[in-house]
């Protein structure tokens, strides 16, 4: 059978990483997929570093409709990024018929349901493992492996940059600025790391990841999305000396009222696996009503095992190329004529644990004070420490967990809480999860 003929927008890091592993391991992926896989055309701005990389192997152009245009090219790679330029080629590419194999997390959780739906009316495949979670097959495993269960969460550490600086904050007792510096200059976060470290690179993945585990259409913009800025070296200490580590964590979770999909500093218990998943690792915990909880693990990012992913999309394709539209997995797992509308609960709604720290006057009453505010609220607290005054000072912190309470109503007790005069800060709320 003649070759499947690739064409390939964008050859950077992760371009390269495919470029290299389709080649070096094309005798095994040609044995699976059942006929050979070739990337003949490279689009690139850079056509001098793409001639570097490619080595006269394929066809570069700066041009990326010289690809879309080429009746001989079955399926394209969008390695480009971002949602503008990324958003018009994958939409041109489908209309020409062309296959889509993409690593673009923030295009799918922005436009998903409009490119899903374009490639449903040309029959074509959208595939996007590399998007989520870099060489985790995570996508294959909700979508598939899974599809058995009704699934009810899934929490997830899907920012290696993030979890990276969390982990160094906890083992080198160092603040956030400098660690962030440190991962610049490691090469781990961007010049302009904003999408990173403010969960915005999170909640896309958590985005694509609820759609497919609920059957529910990309929600984005729904999801409640905090970064990491905000989290202080005594905060994540205070929280170890209690069994817990501190992880930056994506949560869905289906609950009577709604979904969940939140993304936000979490304690988490220091003895579960996941809490040990540290520097740029990423993984992914979901529980299924069948099967239980399943953790997945691995690179979140990076050359090749993002290229894992990617080829592991190409063999897809390949091997659906002929097969009926109809016929074939969904995009999103659910037919979808059989998405469910059910609601993304706003923040307010969302029932959890928090840590709560306070700077207080060290006097009597101050306890019974706090704790009337959040008797008043229906929040019970599950465990308290007051710390040792320093030396000739006389504030103390308080640290607190809560058992499980709703939102809104920590939020109108922190708000009375710090209106009292013996509180002389502003409280620190993290919110956690047992992931029992
Ligand atoms: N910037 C991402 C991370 C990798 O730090 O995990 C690509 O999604």
């Amino acid at each position: 059978m003649k070759p499947i003929q690739v064409g390939l927008f964008g050859i950077g890091t992760v371009g390269s990483g495919t470029f290299n592993v389709l080649a070096r391991n094309r005798e095994e992926i040609v044995r699976r997929a059942g006929r050979d896989i070739v990337i003949s055309m490279v689009a690139d701005l850079d056509t001098e570093r793409a001639e570097r990389i490619v080595k006269g192997r394929a066809v570069v152009t700066r041009n990326a409709d010289d690809i879309i245009g080429n009746p001989d090219i079955d399926i394209v790679i969008e390695l480009i990024g971002g949602y503008t330029v990324a958003r018009d080629l994958v939409l041109k590419a489908i209309r020409a018929g062309k296959h889509v194999v993409t690593a673009n997390k923030a295009l799918l959780a922005t436009h998903g349901n409009e490119i899903f739906a374009a490639a449903r009316e040309k029959g074509v495949v959208v595939a996007f493992e590399a998007a989520v979670a870099g060489g985790i097959p995570i996508i294959k495993a909700l979508r598939e492996g899974l599809t058995a269960n009704r699934i009810e969460w899934i929490a997830g550490i899907i920012n290696g940059t993030s979890n990276f600086i969390l982990s160094e904050m906890r083992e080198r007792g160092l603040p956030f600025g400098d660690v962030l510096r440190e991962a610049q200059r490691l090469g781990y976060a961007e010049a302009d790391p904003t999408f990173d470290i403010e969960g915005v690179d999170a909640a896309h993945k958590l985005t694509i990841m609820s759609a497919i585990a609920f059957g529910i259409p990309m929600q984005f913009g729904a999801a409640h999305v905090e970064g990491i800025t905000k989290l202080t070296a005594e905060d994540i200490r205070y929280a170890e000396e209690l069994g817990y580590r501190i992880k930056l964590l994506g949560i869905a979770r289906r609950t009577a009222g709604g979904i969940e999909l939140r993304v936000h500093p979490t304690l988490i218990p220091a003895k579960r696996l996941i809490a040990n998943v540290e520097g740029v690792m990423n993984a992914v915990l979901v529980k299924g009503d069948a099967v239980g909880a399943t953790m997945y693990y691995g690179a979140g990012a990076g050359a090749e095992p993002t290229a894992s992913a990617v080829v592991a999309d190409l063999v897809d394709v390949t091997r659906v190329h002929t097969a009926d539209p109809e016929h074939r997995v969904p995009h999103l797992a659910f037919q979808p004529d059989r998405l469910a509308n059910t609601p993304i609960l706003p923040i307010g709604e969302v029932e959890t644990s928090y840590y709560l720290r306070l700077r207080v006057k060290d006097q009597p009453g101050v306890l019974a004070d706090i704790t009337r505010v959040l008797a008043d609220n229906n929040i019970s607290i599950d465990a308290m420490v007051q710390k040792e005054p320093a030396e000739g000072e006389d504030q103390v912190d308080i640290i607190m967990l809560t058992h499980l309470a709703v939102e809104k109503r920590v939020d109108a007790a922190i708000a009375r809480i710090e209106a009292l005069p013996v509180v002389l800060s502003k409280v620190a709320r993290i919110r956690l999860e047992e992931l029992r």
